[in-house]
């Protein structure tokens, strides 16, 4: 494989220097390694080594090959031992001016070098502006562990020569990375779209709908992530998640989509930060994380009759559910004074439609049908402020008889599913509209970064666009929030049925 460079310098000896200083030895290159505290360096190398020792040990690596890999890399002393490299990519520490200062000595030390930067929060503009090697500045931001994350975003900044990133990407590749194109924005691609996930979830506790526990529940059981959101926090660390969305919000200038929360500004105040302080959404004993015990759902001896509301999601499939559950099913025109009520709104809160079509708000419960309930391993139910408990109860018990857990919620505009991934994908469809990556960029970039089951936009390719059109159609009714306002390039490929994967001339 092209390779197109030779030599790579690594400044910054840290987490994320030491995985890239790896990487780039096994793609062939040489590499020098520094530091402004020799011994990071030195330990820097001694781990890079000490990982390949490991591999040949289990069997994954020749002897032979591992000792060409140690020969690659080399410890600076002082900075001008990178003058002999073709590219250096800095990994120091996230600040503007000191990157700004790095950089200058770096191109007055290396005047032939693309200089990369492995900044995550920062302009690589603003980097690179004014600097004499401005144009050969470049952005390369690899994930963390850099070894196992195969994703890097290649970011040219407003005035990098459009020579560099087709260099980059293709050393990304010898390197065994998946490169991403990405424009110069806050957050790139991946810290971007992982927006969507995490503020609402916040938003939809913060709203009362259900405990921390439960959403991360419905999210993992129903659409299939590995981690629940609140889980996921806790592993980051609130030091680390709240101040990337106060600086990815406010460098959007306020826009509502991205707005964070106040449970996660109190939260960080008080230090209970998740995992490393043994609290945070949950408790940790020894490094254990302490779940609450499963729900049993409650006994209920004789159900009622059920009568599905014809504008509900999904009809057909409530009716199959139904009879595999043993229901007795209403037909009706309308509901018999005992029936228990079923809607499923898409977007809109159960409370709503119950008084739009004069139903009884006492009787009336909600099930979110958005996915393809053989897709789930979960369901999910959502009362009225006036549902009777009984009903509550039997509905309860009817949607468990088969086994599959159930979540009881309380009615919101869209339930917790509805709300989190029509949030993500309209975040992903808005960076489309903004031409900040390519639809097939964003999903791989967001599947190997985050860790997701499918890309947003492949995600919402499955829902369909015109379905998550109407929730957030609704939602904006219910909230008066712009925050759910459904981006122009959803709206226009939900109009036409388009695949989102789509690619515009
Ligand atoms: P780190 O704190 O583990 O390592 C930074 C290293 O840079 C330290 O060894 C420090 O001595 C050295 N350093 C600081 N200023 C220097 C200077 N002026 N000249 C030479 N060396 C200097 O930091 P980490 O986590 O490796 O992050 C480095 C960069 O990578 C930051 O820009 C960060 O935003 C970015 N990044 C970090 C990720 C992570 O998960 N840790 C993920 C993606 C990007």
């Amino acid at each position: 494989m092209e390779i197109g460079f030779s030599t790579v310098g690594i400044v910054g000896a840290g987490a994320m220097g030491r995985g890239i200083a790896q990487i780039a030895a096994e793609a062939g290159c040489q590499v020098i390694v520094f530091d402004q505290q020799p011994e990071q360096v030195s330990a820097a190398t001694e781990q890079i080594r000490a990982q390949w020792h490991r591999q040949v040990a289990k069997g994954r690596r020749s002897a032979q090959d591992a000792h060409t890999l140690f020969e690659r890399i080399h410890d600076a002393v002082a900075m001008e031992d990178l003058a002999a490299c073709d590219i250096v990519v800095e990994a120091i520490v996230e600040n503007l001016a000191i990157k700004r200062q790095l950089m200058a000595q770096l191109g007055k030390l290396c005047p032939a070098a693309v200089l990369a930067t492995n900044t995550s929060s920062l302009s690589v503009t603003a980097i690179a502006s004014g600097q004499d090697r401005e144009s050969h500045i470049v952005g390369f931001h690899f994930f963390n562990p850099v070894p196992l994350m195969k994703v890097v975003e290649v970011i040219p900044g407003l005035n990098t020569d459009p020579a560099v990133a087709p260099r980059l990407c293709a050393l990304a590749r010898a390197m065994g990375h998946t490169p991403v194109m990405a424009l110069d924005t806050p957050g790139f691609i991946v810290n971007h779209a992982g927006r969507g996930f995490v503020t609402e979830a916040l938003r939809i506790h913060g709203e009362q709908v259900a405990d921390f526990a439960t959403i991360d529940q419905i999210l993992t059981d129903q659409a299939g992530f590995k981690l629940g959101p609140f889980e996921l926090m806790d592993l980051t660390g609130l030091d680390v998640s709240h101040p990337v969305m106060e600086s990815i919000y406010n460098q959007f200038y306020q826009e509502p989509r991205y707005r964070p929360s106040v449970t996660t500004a109190q939260r960080l105040t008080a230090g209970v930060l998740g995992r490393k302080t043994g609290a945070g959404f949950y408790r940790y004993t020894e490094g254990q994380i302490q779940r609450p015990e499963p729900v049993r759902p409650p006994n209920v001896a004789v159900c009622p009759p059920v009568w599905v509301s014809p504008k509900a999601a999904r009809r057909a499939d409530i009716y199959r559910l139904l009879k595999t559950l043993d229901a007795h099913i209403e037909t009706a025109a309308a509901p018999s004074a005992q029936a228990l009520i079923l809607v499923a709104p898409l977007g809109l809160d159960v409370t709503t439609l119950a008084a739009v079509d004069q139903l009884d708000p006492g009787r009336t419960m909600g099930i979110d049908m958005l996915l393809d309930d053989q897709t789930t391993r979960r369901r999910v139910l959502a009362t009225t402020p006036a549902t009777r408990a009984d009903i509550r109860d039997a509905a309860w018990a009817l949607f468990s008889r088969d086994g599959k857990p159930v979540s009881v919620i309380r009615d919101s505009g869209g339930f917790v599913t509805q709300r989190v991934l029509a949030h993500m994908v309209n975040i992903a469809a808005d960076m489309c509209q903004q031409g900040i990556c390519t639809p097939t960029d964003l999903d791989t970039a967001v599947t190997l970064g985050l860790g997701y089951p499918n890309g947003p936009l492949h995600l919402g390719d499955a829902i369909g666009p015109g379905n998550l059109l109407e929730v957030l159609f609704n939602m904006q009714t219910v909230y008066g929030d712009p925050r759910y306002r459904p981006s122009p390039w959803l709206r226009r490929r939900g109009a036409l049925g388009l695949s989102l994967l789509q690619e515009e001339l």
